[in-house]
């Protein structure tokens, strides 16, 4: 313990310094036990799409139709990560990453979706990774749905048939069964908001519907938070007490700034729409938000419809879903502007229905995703408002992230990037949110969905004119080496 003197001396000698020498600066100091780790999914890295008796599932099928997707690409080989995953982790290991974030191919261990169709082959290539990774002393941390729907399953409705619960419970048994005892951390869903708006009802991803705006999507979301619920009950019930880990979510949200001081009711209504939708049930009270609940039914009814277009849940599947998460996983990248905006009210539409106009300052510096604006404050305000809305949980961020087109190795401005939004998330921490790890989108330069290979958010550049998929370490990988020994920075 230094002498009660010296604060007093360093008191007195400080202002001096300051004008003498520049500033000092600070350090940001993250919690001991931080987790620090990179994410891919398994359609964007692994490739080898139709090896060793795996399925086609929901995106083999939409890129192989073409019309969805940039130069008509695909996923087919992408990092060929089914062979590289060694390669992989050795990349992992030499920046000293705690965690990795992947995602199970369902088809690849249920080429038809069903139980009945297990294939031993595709479960051997996750028991290789797992091991892979522990031996490596990097914890996997599973996601089950990163989008990749069995195509069988989809032909029967897909999130919009209600018995994919069951389906999807069946899919989830397996998993824990065969890698529970190395895997502690689980997502069921990645990002359920773009699997029910972008995939059921703009159309974007896979499998492309867009006929239905209005009611697909929360069709979707509400077997889809049914089925995240059935499966925490699973776990909770059959495998937490052998196993000891924790099973959780990652949704994804934008900060949503009120364009006016006079919009904040807009901008809570676009967080509801995007983050509420699933954290509510979730985190709350087992339903909607209630801005959305009103919302639906004033539009449905505008609009003849015999009953609202958001579904309802009976009380015993609100105690069911309630409660059913041991931490808040999100995904964040980017803000927009909100404000109140009256839509016409023949539309029917999950957008239409918020009454809300989105923009963006022209200020703020733009990736190469044209959604995607470097806004690092978003993260702090993202952070409280989970912390204050949702119960104070523990956060995991699961994604953050920025896209160039050239994959360079001189990627300044992603260190930029990260640099600042962890920033923003040391405060957020500061504020008393309950942070426990950061995880950078992505490992790999990869398929990035209907932009293909257009768009790159890698800390490693992957070479997709070599078969061989050769990697290379860009500066932010190297950077990212130092944050992780250092387990934190400096203040810029
Ligand atoms: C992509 O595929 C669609 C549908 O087959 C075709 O019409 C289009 O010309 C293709 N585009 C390119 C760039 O090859
Ligand atoms: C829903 O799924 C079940 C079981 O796979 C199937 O029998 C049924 O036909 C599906 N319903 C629709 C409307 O596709
Ligand atoms: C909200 O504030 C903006 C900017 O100050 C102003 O232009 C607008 O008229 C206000 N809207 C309402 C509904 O008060």
């Amino acid at each position: 313990m230094p002498s009660a003197r010296l604060p007093l001396l360093l008191a007195l000698l400080l202002p001096f310094a300051s004008t003498c020498f520049p500033k000092q600066r600070r350090f940001q100091k993250f919690p001991e036990n931080f987790l620090w780790g990179t994410a891919t999914a398994s359609y964007q890295v692994e490739g080898a799409w139709n090896a060793d008796g795996k399925g086609v599932n929901v995106w083999d099928t939409f890129t192989h139709e073409g019309g969805h997707v940039v130069n008509n690409e695909t996923g087919d080989v992408a990092c060929d990560s089914y062979h590289k995953y060694k390669e992989d982790v050795q990349l992992m290991k030499s920046i000293g990453l705690s965690h990795y974030r992947f995602s199970i191919s369902w088809s690849r261990i249920l080429p038809d979706g069903t139980a009945a169709s297990y294939n031993e082959k595709g479960m051997q290539y996750y028991r290789d990774l797992v091991d892979e990774l522990t031996g490596n002393n990097i914890i996997p941390l599973a996601t089950l749905y990163h989008w990749d729907l069995p195509q069988p399953l989809q032909d029967a409705g897909g999130w919009l048939n209600e018995s994919i619960i069951s389906y999807f419970e069946d899919y989830a048994r397996i998993c824990f069964q065969e890698l529970g005892s190395k895997v502690k951390l689980w997502l069921t869903h990645n990002e359920p908001f773009e699997t029910c708006w972008s995939a059921y009802g703009l159309g974007e991803d896979a499998p492309g519907y867009s006929d239905h705006p209005g009611t697909y999507p929360y069709q979707c979301a509400h077997n889809l938070i049914k089925s995240h619920a059935t499966v925490w009950h699973l776990y909770n019930i059959r495998y937490r007490p052998s196993h000891h880990g924790k099973v959780g979510i990652t949704l994804n949200v934008e900060w949503k700034e009120p364009k006016y001081a006079n919009q904040t009711a807009a901008a809570d209504r676009s967080l509801d729409f995007m983050l509420g939708w699933f954290a509510n049930p979730i985190y709350v009270n087992g339903n909607y938000p209630q801005s959305m609940i009103d919302q639906v039914a004033m539009k449905s009814a505008a609009q003849g419809f015999k009953e609202s277009r958001l579904p309802t849940f009976t009380s015993d599947e609100m105690n069911y879903i309630r409660g059913t998460s041991d931490f808040f996983g999100v995904n964040h990248y980017t803000t927009r502007l909100v404000e109140h905006h009256q839509n016409s009210p023949e539309l029917v539409s999950f957008v239409a229905d918020q009454d809300t106009l989105e923009t963006f300052d022209p200020t703020w510096p733009r990736a190469a995703s044209l959604w995607l604006y470097e806004v690092p404050w978003g993260m702090r305000k993202v952070l409280n408002y989970i912390r204050v809305t949702y119960g104070n949980p523990d956060i995991l961020v699961t994604e953050n992230g920025v896209s160039d087109h050239s994959g360079s190795l001189n990627d300044q401005f992603r260190i930029q990037y990260h640099s600042s939004y962890i920033a923003n998330m040391h405060q957020a921490i500061q504020d008393g949110c309950k942070v426990i790890g950061y995880t950078a989108w992505s490992l790999l330069d990869n398929f990035e969905w209907a932009l293909g290979y257009s768009e790159k958010f890698g800390i490693h550049q992957v070479n997709f004119m070599d078969p061989a998929r050769p990697r290379k370490a860009k500066m932010s990988a190297g950077w990212f080496r130092e944050l992780i020994k250092n387990n934190g920075q400096a203040e810029s």
